[in-house]
């Protein structure tokens, strides 16, 4: 997304000091083009309900010895509590860079992070790491891919939890070892008396996993920020793990951001989904929207390259190439290099303009960036088809 106008900038800040988008009634009220903007801007749910976490004009900045490292650019979405947002895209498109940001994990003497995140209408960025570390504990918990980057190896499980629930909540032992009993009960994990005196290491990957989601559970946060939570597991596992994590969703009513390079995943778990690219959005909306009516050569490409049963007996067509280096983006449209549709495109404009974030159908919570005149008959003349 281009950086706003200064003014714009500050009619926006202004609408949204309070952290709390307005209601789609209040929306109407002010106008269509202020509200395409916010919605843009990711400051509206593609649902119109208002959100918990808006991240606005994210942008985050490596400066390494061989340049700097543009991992995420202009990124803007938003979670209301209760809903799941999938972030999707291939590895290294800034998926994970983005959510430490939320979590406030980066190393502050080596990230360059602009932007606003706020939870519950709370700004984080800039907060000092003191602050940070009661709103991460409270509000925000993370799932990683790897259990054992949040699990000790040499404290048991039970303590882990219990020490958690306690460094959040002046209780006693006894009061926190019930807690992180029902907790691991809560998460599927069979006996959690005899489970809670062992060490992670005698737990199985999946029994690991579930763990790790109830020492991240067990201070009821209102965001979860899960990260390829499933990908080292089995596909029975996996699938158990997210129901663990829909269920659990229903129970604390929590805002979920869904991490994942698995578009059968986002399927099943997503209400909202966002597609990136070399560190930008390029594509946003709900998952109906974006999965029935994609509208991004990248987003096609990322469809066309997974198994479907309907398209078993097809070749897979993996998009061509490499995503490019963040030290030295393409110049145009960071897809353009591996695009097949450039020539589809007037002039030149492909490889020296870089699209803007737009509404697909000129207004709505549908956006995506790309310069195609006709997606929509594309999509369905040549790359429907190709699904199946
Ligand atoms: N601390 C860092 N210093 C420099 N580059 C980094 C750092 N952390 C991540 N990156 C780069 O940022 C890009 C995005 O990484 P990441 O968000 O982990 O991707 P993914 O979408 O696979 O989660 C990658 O190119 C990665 O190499
Ligand atoms: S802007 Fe051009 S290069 Fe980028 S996705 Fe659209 S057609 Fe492809
Ligand atoms: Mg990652």
């Amino acid at each position: 997304m281009s950086t706003p106008a200064p003014e714009d900038r500050k009619d926006t800040m202004v609408e949204s000091a309070a952290g709390q988008p307005e209601t789609p009634a209040a929306e109407a009220k002010r106008g269509p083009a202020i509200a395409t903007r916010e919605r843009r801007q990711g400051l509206i749910n593609p649902s119109g309900e208002t959100p918990y976490l808006v991240v606005e004009d994210l942008t985050v900045k490596f400066p390494t010895a061989d340049g700097v490292v543009s991992a995420v650019n202009g990124l803007s979405y938003s979670v209301p509590l209760g809903r799941t947002l999938a972030i999707v895209g291939e590895s290294g498109s800034g998926k994970s860079v983005s959510s430490m940001a939320v979590m406030g994990l980066h190393d502050r003497k080596r990230t360059r992070i602009t932007g606003s995140i706020r939870l519950g209408g709370d700004e984080i960025v800039g907060l000092p790491e003191n602050e940070l570390m009661k709103v991460r504990g409270d509000a925000v918990a993370m799932v990683f891919q790897d259990p054992q980057s949040s699990l000790h190896p040499l404290y048991t499980v039970g303590n882990q939890i219990t020490e958690a629930y306690r460094v959040h909540n002046k209780v006693s032992k006894d009061a926190a070892k019930k807690r992180a009993l029902e907790m691991l009960d809560l998460v599927g994990i069979p006996n959690p008396q005899r489970r809670f005196s062992q060490y992670p290491h005698e737990f199985s990957g999946g029994m690991r996993q579930r763990a790790m989601i109830a020492m991240g559970l067990v201070n009821d946060p209102k965001l979860v920020i899960a990260d390829e939570p499933t990908t080292a597991l089995d596909v029975t596992v996996q699938a158990q793990i997210l129901d663990l994590l829909n269920n659990l969703q229903k129970e604390f009513g929590s805002a979920i951001v869904l991490i994942t390079h698995d578009l059968g995943v986002v399927a099943e778990m997503a209400d909202d989904v966002l597609v990136m690219y070399a560190g930008r959005c390029v594509e946003y909306g709900t998952a109906e929207d974006v999965l029935a009516r994609p509208r991004m050569p990248y987003t096609w490409g990322l469809l066309e390259s997974i198994p479907t049963v309907s398209a078993a007996t097809e070749k897979l067509r993996p998009i061509k190439g490499l995503p490019p280096s963040l030290l030295n983006l393409p110049t145009g449209c960071s897809f353009n290099p591996r695009c097949p549709y450039t020539d589809r495109v007037k002039g030149e404009r492909c490889t020296t303009d870089l699209p803007e974030l737009l509404p697909v159908d000129g207004a709505g919570a549908h956006t995506s960036r790309c310069h195609l005149h006709d997606k929509a008959s594309i999509y369905e003349a040549e790359v429907a088809p190709r699904l199946g």
